[in-house]
Formats: C-alpha cells, structure tokens, sequence
C-alpha cells in the first residue's frame, strides 16, 4: 500500500491496532465463529465489550461516580439537541466559537430561551472570546473546547457557576480532563476515539430530571443510561473498534501520555508555520488547537496554494485542505496521528519553501 500520511479531520487516522484488531474481529467475534458485526448484541460476548468499553472510559478519563458514560447514534449534531432537550428549563447561553456552537445553539434556540454571551464570528472564529461574565442564573453555559475548522481550543477546565456543558468532539481525550467541572461532556468518536458512527455523553446523573417538558423516550438520556446504551440496537461495529481503540490509548500510557505527545505533535509544525516565510498560522497563538492546525498562504504568497497541494499530495500528504468554510491548510493531528506524520509534512514544507525563495 501507498505511504500516506492521514491529516483528515474527522473520520481520520485511527490506531494500526485498532484497525488490525477489528480486522480479525471480522473473521471471527472472539471464537464466536462469526464477524463481530453479525453478533446479536444480547450476548454475553457483546456485553463483555460494553462493559470494556465503559470501564476504559471511566479509567481514561478518570470519571467520578456522579457521572454516567453512554454511547448513542446521531453524532455530535443530534447531542445539540439532546443537551437542550434534557436541560435547558429556563435559559441557557453559549459561547460561539464557531459553526459547530452556532448549530448547537440553534437547537437550543428551538426548545427555549438560549443565546450567545460571546462569538468570535467578527474575526472568522479565529480565537476564543474573553471577557465575558456567566451569569448565575442560567441552566448551563455550552462551550465547544477545540473548533475544529477554525483551528482553536479551550485547552483548560474553566470554573463556571452554572451547570458547564462541553461539546469535545475533536479533543477528547487528548489532555486530561477534570470531569468533575462539568455536568455534560459529548461528541462524536470519529476524531480521537474512534470511527464514525457512535457518539458519547458523560452526564452528571443530578442534572437530569429538571425539566417540565416531555421528553421522547429516544431523546431522554436517563433512557440510554437505565438501558447501559442499549436501550436499542447500539452501533456494534463503531463501539468494537471505539473499544480497541481505547485499548490501545491504555497501552500507550493514557492520555498524560498522548498529551504530551500531541503538544509536542503541535508545537513542530506550528514553529515550522511561524519560521516558514510561505505560510502563517489563523488562530490566535494564545488560542492554538493542538488538535487542527490551520495555515494560510503568507501574504503575497496566496497564487502558490494549488501548487502547494499538489506538492503535498505528491508526498503522501492527504487531508491537508481547510474546511470549506475557511480554506486554506489544516493539519488535524489527533492521537493516533504519528510523530513521524508531522515531520514528513514539516520537511514538504521546508522543501516547498526552497524552491520558492
Ligand atoms: C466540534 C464539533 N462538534 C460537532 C461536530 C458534528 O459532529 P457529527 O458529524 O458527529 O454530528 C463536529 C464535526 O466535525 C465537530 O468538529
């Protein structure tokens, strides 16, 4: 197979491991004698892996016994409406760091009294608003902790009066987390966690029950958590490789350990952006992702931009063109992104730079 190096943002790279291990699960689910995505999810083998799968999160994140870990279909958009479903009562505000918090606050929007205390929208979500004063009388404030198109992160546990709600679809999992300091964390697995097709919530159980709403026995969390997540028929396949996927977070040395390797992942190529004289960096640099590091052309430079993808992808680079929205460059290193995938794309780079000058 071709050497590629995989920047996608999401479904992207996932652990050798994992994929190795799923492959094998394919041809037989544990002795079983049938692929792991024929197994009835009623069986004790399928429990096994639930339960697995639970107790890597609860160990991983280390998350306390006020919370619940559950694993639902939709993705990260349909958790928008959850979170709004199950909590918002009265008002609720959102911090807007981006398309993902505007679409998650337009759920919102639609069940109640919720707005944005703070948008970076005036400088194309290109740093995380500050300044701002949460109110103490709200249901809970919504933070999206790394914004994956535009390349800025949340990298801290902020203390918040009210109930603090996390969208952490493209970081978690890669720093450790205080769960403690929030009464919901969710997102898709598709980024660091594993494929798509399987979303997760870890709620704090003493902030559900609030609201006088109906809520739909599907979109109830308390649903999810009575059933352990299989209330109905759950996304075996995603939760299998999402479960190998952990296992292989284990072995590595947790998530101290792939912090420390995604901030070292982040700060070559962002010292290759400040250094190069062809690219810049977008985010503010207080308000850098580690996760998706977005580039620009330098000033001057922008007609060499299609040349550059090309001498890019000529490389093995795939993944590298900016959201739609932005465009430009990101590089998404998520954990299972290698060290030796940054390096390869920093020495393209510097290559670029040389005929260039
Ligand atoms: C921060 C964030 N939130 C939400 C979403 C939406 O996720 P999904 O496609 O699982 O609905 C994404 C997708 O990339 C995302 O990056």
């Amino acid at each position: 197979m071709k050497k590629v190096y995989n920047f996608n943002a999401g479904p992207c790279v996932l652990p050798q491991a994992a994929i190795d291990a799923t492959i094998e699960a394919l041809k037989d689910f544990k002795g079983t004698g049938i692929p792991v995505i024929s197994v009835s999810h009623r069986t004790k083998e399928w429990d096994a892996v639930m339960d697995e799968c639970r107790s890597l999160w609860r160990e991983l994140l280390n998350i306390p016994d006020t919370h619940e870990v559950i694993f639902l279909g939709g993705g990260a958009s349909l958790q928008f409406l959850y979170v709004a479903m199950n909590l918002l009562e009265k008002k609720a505000a959102y911090l807007e760091t981006g398309v993902w918090a505007k679409k998650a606050l337009k759920e919102a929007k639609g069940l109640g009294d919720a707005y944005a205390i703070a948008s970076s929208a005036d400088k194309t979500y290109s740093y995380i608003p500050k300044g701002y004063e949460i109110p103490s009388d709200l249901d809970y404030f919504h933070i999206t902790t790394n914004n994956t198109i535009y390349g800025t992160e949340i990298k801290y546990d902020m203390d918040c009066p009210v109930n603090l709600v996390a969208d952490m679809s493209s970081d978690i999992m890669s720093r450790p987390v205080d769960v403690s300091k929030y009464a919901l964390i969710y997102g898709g697995a598709q980024k660091n966690v594993g494929p798509a097709g399987v979303a997760f919530a870890i709620i704090r159980k003493d902030v559900l029950g609030k609201v006088s709403r109906y809520i739909p026995t599907m979109l109830d969390y308390r649903t999810h958590i009575d059933g352990l997540s299989m209330f109905n028929t759950p996304p075996v396949f995603a939760i299998f490789i999402m479960n190998e996927t952990l296992k292989w977070l284990k072995g590595l040395g947790g998530i101290e350990a792939v912090h420390k390797l995604n901030e070292e992942k982040a700060r070559v190529l962002y010292e290759e952006i400040d250094r190069n004289s062809l690219f810049v960096g977008t985010a503010a640099k207080e308000d850098r992702s580690i996760m998706n590091v977005c580039f620009v052309m330098a000033p001057g430079k922008e007609s060499l931009q299609d040349e550059f993808f090309a001498f890019a992808k000529e490389r093995g680079m795939v993944g590298i063109k900016g959201h739609r929205s932005v465009g430009g460059f990101r590089a998404s290193l998520y954990n299972a992104c290698p060290v030796e995938a940054v390096n390869a794309l920093v020495a393209c780079m510097q290559e670029f730079e040389k005929l260039h000058k």
